[in-house]
């Protein structure tokens, strides 16, 4: 090793402003992949570049060594463009869920390494768990079959894939150094670049109930893993939207999943179709499967028409073990013993609804987790949730909480309460797509 490579003067370069090489950048990364770098050294690291910033090349080459640090799973053998969907997380955002079998149906595969929810933002994989039989812990060997058979498997993370993440994520949890431009670039991307994908559409959002609190910091994120994904070799978009209130009227595993069902039916709520399909749209042109825009937007919309996503999502169910009966009938889904609702104090129109509050609502009645190691409880949460802009009654519902615990049932009724704002006016119309950006 020389002397450069040594841990305390890649800190110190890094400490003092100084942009790290390729080689400076691999130590580092496979410091926290073999254990051969202390935590403290790691972690004083990741604060020098939370505090310094990487530069576009520094970022470029941390996400390549990140991605390199495991496996990257091969899916030469699958013809057509695969193409993937992330989100950077929110509130009652199970979008993967209705769009991948519906990108699917139209002829596009895709491969969907997804995440565990954590704090207030729920993850994909805890809700499509909450459907009977449901496994998500696939081999990457089933997961490639998967793929090539019926388009599309959705499974969680395996240690073999940038297990480097998995490590500097976790430190970088405890150690106040998540907020970092650099850092959220590396992680996502690593992950999503090793899962064989040829594309990737990003949904990056801000607001109350997202990472980015304002439009300019998801403007920013958005941008750089539009560059860095470039770099690495694969055609990157974002959409950046709104996360103030949650999306769609469910936050809570089943009850989510009921509502993608009701989406994959044509039945879902206006704005998470609409977030859906728009990312639906960027998915098939860059799948090749749609000239422009409209004709992309009309493809979706017919395979819900049709049939075939809702049967594309019982193929998926079926592959990965789980009750394909859920998708006719919801009721299969866990239930919650207590279903009750939250009565507006006055009449009004909604003027907001803290995603937020919502969350830790959900949170309190067991549908997240606060720690890593928490079970969740997967018939929990609110549905039903008014929208901003709708008129209430003095004693109308704003929602129905669905519990398993009287005393958690209260208290997420209180922040229910505290959630949704009702005024004597119509709000002006917020925009719920703000831009994209390729
Ligand atoms: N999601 C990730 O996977 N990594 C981050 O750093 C932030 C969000």
């Amino acid at each position: 090793m020389g002397s450069t490579l040594f841990p305390q003067h890649i800190i110190a370069k890094k400490r003092d402003g100084g942009a790290l090489s390729r080689e400076e950048i691999g130590a580092f990364v496979r410091g926290a992949t073999d254990g051969s770098w202390a935590d403290y050294q790691l972690s004083a690291l990741l604060m020098a570049i939370f505090l310094r910033g990487m530069t576009p090349e520094e970022t470029a080459h941390y996400t390549e060594a990140m991605m390199r640090s495991g496996v990257v799973a091969d899916l030469s053998h699958v013809p057509g463009v695969k193409v993937d969907k992330h989100s950077t997380g929110g509130v009652g955002d199970k979008v993967s869920i209705p769009l991948a079998p519906m990108v699917a149906a139209c002829g596009v595969p895709v491969p969907m390494i997804s995440g565990r929810g954590l704090g207030h933002s729920g993850g994909t994989l805890d809700k499509l768990e909450s459907i009977p039989g449901f496994r998500t812990d696939l081999s990457l060997d089933a997961y490639r079959a998967q793929v090539a058979k019926i388009g599309c498997a959705l499974i969680g993370q395996t240690k073999d894939l940038a297990p480097a993440d998995k490590k500097l994520y976790a430190l970088r949890d405890v150690t106040a150094t998540v907020e970092c431009i650099p850092l959220i670039c590396g992680s996502i991307l690593s992950k999503k670049l090793a899962e064989g994908i040829d594309a990737l559409v990003l949904d990056v959002k801000y607001g109350r109930g997202a990472f980015m609190k304002t439009e300019a910091e998801a403007h920013e994120l958005a941008a750089a893993l539009v560059r860095v994904g470039g770099a690495g070799g694969k055609e990157v978009r974002a959409l950046l939207t709104a996360m103030d209130q949650p999306l769609g009227r469910a936050v809570g595993n089943a009850l989510e999943v009921a509502e993608a069902i009701a989406c994959l039916r044509g039945e879902g709520p206006e704005d998470l179709m609409e977030v859906t399909v728009a990312l639906g749209v960027q998915m098939l042109l860059l799948g090749g499967a749609a000239k422009d825009e409209a004709a992309a937007g009309a493809k979706l919309l017919e395979v819900v028409r049709n049939g075939r996503a809702l049967e594309k999502f019982r193929e998926i169910i079926a592959a990965q073990g789980g009750d394909a009966r859920v998708v006719d009938d919801p009721a299969r889904l866990p239930q919650a013993t207590i279903k009750r609702a939250v009565a507006a104090p006055v009449a009004g129109i909604v003027s907001s609804v803290d995603a937020m509050e919502t969350a830790l609502a959900a949170l309190r009645l067991g549908a997240g987790r606060a720690r890593a190691e928490d079970k969740i409880d997967p018939a929990v949460g609110v549905a039903d949730l008014v929208k901003i802009g709708e008129p209430v009654r003095a004693g109308g519902r704003l929602c129905t909480i669905h519990a398993n615990d009287e005393a958690a049932a209260r208290e997420a009724e209180e922040r229910l309460l505290r959630a949704v704002t009702i005024a004597n006016a119509r709000p002006p119309d917020q925009r719920l797509i703000a831009g994209l950006m390729a």
